[in-house]
This record gives C-alpha cells, sequence and structure tokens, in this order.
C-alpha cells in the first residue's frame, strides 16, 4: 500500500518524537511491504516564526493532500507568558481541527501490566482499565461567541451545540461502543446546563438504533470522580469539547505516564494522529522526551486510517517489549535510575521490528 501522510512536528519536543514515529513507521513499511510518503509541513511557533501564522494555508493544504496526518505538539512558554500576543499556537491547533473538521478526538486510557505500580492510583483500582474517550472537538465553549463588555470588566464565553453535532459524536461513539463491550457513558451536566440536556435528549433518542448498547447517563463531576476510584468500571464515553479535555488528562495519568497514551482526531475526509502530551518545552532537545505516545498514535494512523490491524499489532508488540525489558526514558525508569534517550528507545523498537 501507498501512504501519503502530512508530518506536522509542531513544537518543543514534538520533532524529537515525531523523529521517532517516523523511524518506527518506516521500519513497518519495510517488514509489511508498504511505502510511505512523508510531507513535513510547519505549524505552531514554529510557522509563526516562519510565516506569522500557526496553521498557514500551505499547511492545510498539505494535510488536505494526505490520506492521514502525524502531528507532534504545539505550544511555546514565550507566548504563554505574554497575555497580550495577538497571534498564539494554540490557536493553530483549534484551525487546524476546524478546517480539516476534525469533529471527533478518540482518547483511549489503558494500563500495561509492566507498569501497574507506576500509576499514582493502587494497582488494585487499574488493573484492566481500558476505556476510551469521544471528545467532541470543533464545538462547544471552545468555539462558541465570547467577549468582553462593561468597558472590559465583564467576559464572557458561550457554548453552543447543535443536534447534528452531538448526533455526529455519539454515532461514533455507538459504533466503537458496539466492536467493545457494548457499554456507553454520556457525560454531561443536564441538571445545570441547556447544552448537556440536548445532549441528554439527541443520546436518548439514539438508543433506539442501537438496542444492543447499554447507555448509561452521567454527571461530569461525578465521572471526574469515579475515574479515578474505579476507572476499570468504564468503557466507552462520550462527551463536549470542555469536558473531555479536563477529563482526558485526568484519565491519562492513569496509566503511570502522561508520555504514553496516543489519539486520534477524526473527521468525514481527515483523520490526525497526536500523543495526548503537550509540548514539554523544558525537555527541547535534552534527549529526554518520551516517544512512545507518539509511536502508538502511528499505530493508530495504520489501524484507523488503513485498516492496517497487523502493522498496529506490530507496534504495540514492540512498545510492550521496550516497558517489559525497560528500555524506557527516565519518566519511566525507577528512582534515580538514568534514562535511554529519546533516540535510543526509538532505535530499540525499530531493531524489534526488524529483527
Ligand atoms: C488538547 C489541548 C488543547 C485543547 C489546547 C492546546 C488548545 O489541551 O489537545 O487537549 O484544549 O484542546
Ligand atoms: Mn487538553
Amino acid at each position: 500500500m501507498h501512504l501519503k501522510i502530512a508530518l506536522l512536528a509542531g513544537d518543543g519536543i514534538g520533532p524529537e518524537v515525531i523523529d521517532q514515529a517516523v523511524k518506527v513507521s518506516d521500519a513497518i513499511a519495510k517488514k509489511f511491504n508498504h511505502s510511505l510518503e512523508w510531507t513535513p509541513a510547519l505549524t505552531g511557533a514554529a510557522a509563526i516564526d516562519a510565516v506569522g501564522d500557526p496553521y498557514p494555508e500551505e499547511t492545510h493544504q498539505v494535510c488536505l493532500d494526505a490520506d492521514a496526518i502525524l502531528f507532534g505538539a504545539i505550544g511555546h512558554p514565550r507566548f504563554d507568558n505574554d497575555p497580550s500576543a495577538k497571534v498564539r499556537p494554540e490557536q493553530g491547533l483549534l484551525k487546524m481541527r476546524q478546517k480539516l473538521g476534525l469533529f471527533a478526538n478518540v482518547r483511549p486510557t489503558f494500563t500495561f501490566p509492566s507498569l501497574l505500580d507506576k500509576s499514582p492510583l493502587k494497582r488494585e483500582r487499574i488493573e484492566g482499565t481500558d476505556l476510551v474517550f469521544l471528545r467532541e472537538l470543533t464545538g462547544g465553549i471552545y468555539f462558541g461567541e465570547r467577549g468582553r463588555k462593561d468597558g472590559g470588566n465583564t467576559a464572557f464565553d458561550t457554548c453552543t451545540y447543535t443536534r447534528e453535532e452531538i448526533q455526529r459524536l455519539a454515532i461514533k461513539g455507538f459504533e466503537l461502543a458496539m466492536t467493545r463491550s457494548k457499554k456507553l457513558c454520556c457525560v454531561d451536566k443536564a441538571n445545570v446546563l441547556e447544552s448537556s440536556r440536548l445532549w441528554r435528549e439527541t443520546v436518548q433518542a439514539m438508543e433506539k438504533d442501537y438496542p444492543e448498547v447499554e447507555v448509561s447517563y452521567e454527571f461530569v463531576d461525578a465521572v471526574a470522580m469515579r475515574l479515578v476510584q474505579w476507572p476499570n468500571s468504564y468503557d466507552v464515553l462520550i462527551t463536549e469539547n470542555l469536558f473531555g479535555d479536563i477529563l482526558t488528562d485526568e484519565a491519562s495519568v492513569i496509566s503511570g505516564s502522561m508520555g504514553l497514551m496516543p489519539s486520534a482526531s477524526v473527521g468525514t475526509e481527515n483523520a490526525l494522529y497526536e500523543p495526548i502530551h503537550g509540548s514539554f518545552p523544558q525537555a527541547t532537545g535534552l534527549g529526554i522526551a518520551n516517544p512512545l505516545a507518539t509511536v502508538l498514535s502511528a499505530a493508530m494512523l495504520f489501524e484507523m486510517s488503513f485498516g492496517l490491524t497487523e502493522e498496529g499489532a506490530e507496534i504495540r508488540r514492540v512498545v510492550d517489549l521496550s516497558l517489559a525489558e525497560g528500555i524506557v526514558t527516565e519518566d519511566l525508569k525507577e528512582g534515580d535510575a538514568k534514562g535511554n534517550s529519546t533516540t535510543e528507545v526509538g532505535d530499540y523498537l525499530v531493531k524489534q521490528i526488524l529483527g
């Protein structure tokens, strides 16, 4: 198979972790007889510096022309400490999601048997955890009307959802649930918010189309609590943009390191794969960034964009090996033990694939 992939390394540790995912993907292509065509393009602070726009039109074209997009991270502290900055790297991410129509953000949380004691939660609480959030990504308060009034002394952000936006996300949730344990949880705040009541009403009306799926409706505050008490009681969860942003960060630490969880953002035409972690600016260039979340994002790319399940499984196999053998970056080492470098971890994975 010939796969055209747009490569958006982005900022901070993005380029380092992306390099490892490219190496691993190239090794997979070699082993399974595919040809990969990578087209790099600028995003984030790097794109602001080069052309003054965090998601330039040229990058958008590269993404449209590709079969899938592999993305590193976006963000730079120089903008965080400057509230008056007119252009921010994060705007690039939001623009990209919107222009590519990436309305569903798939964020899994699972545990690795060899890392159960690395989690901040007790082993017996997390054993067997394997859940997936489907976060709505192009609507809600992120994209609603916002502004200031009263001479700048009052600010507002609005959360708007249409029935159609909820339905298309919920369809993905029901379909995913059908391939798993057939349990779906709709996370909302329907006891307070009108937009949440529309979520609940819409999902309830869809239940008859998926009679095998058992749907539960839970308030977001209760989910935040149960997620750290009994994460293994959940399977597929659907939710709106901001709730999903917060809950998926909470869920991401369950596995033991922020550096492990991959994600996919999908629409009808495009799909983008990226690690859940951010650009980790303090670590840039030090060779300590964990590449596994990006490598696992490449596994999701093979599986979800191209249906190449054996290829995805091979990546997961070698990632499990590196964890079991302790060929890992410092975030996963015991005590003061020195970690392997980002590149060493990538090299190890390649070696295991090509045997
Ligand atoms: C994420 C990030 C982004 C978000 C930021 C960087 C805009 O936190 O992908 O979760 O809030 O969606
Ligand atoms: Mn976030």
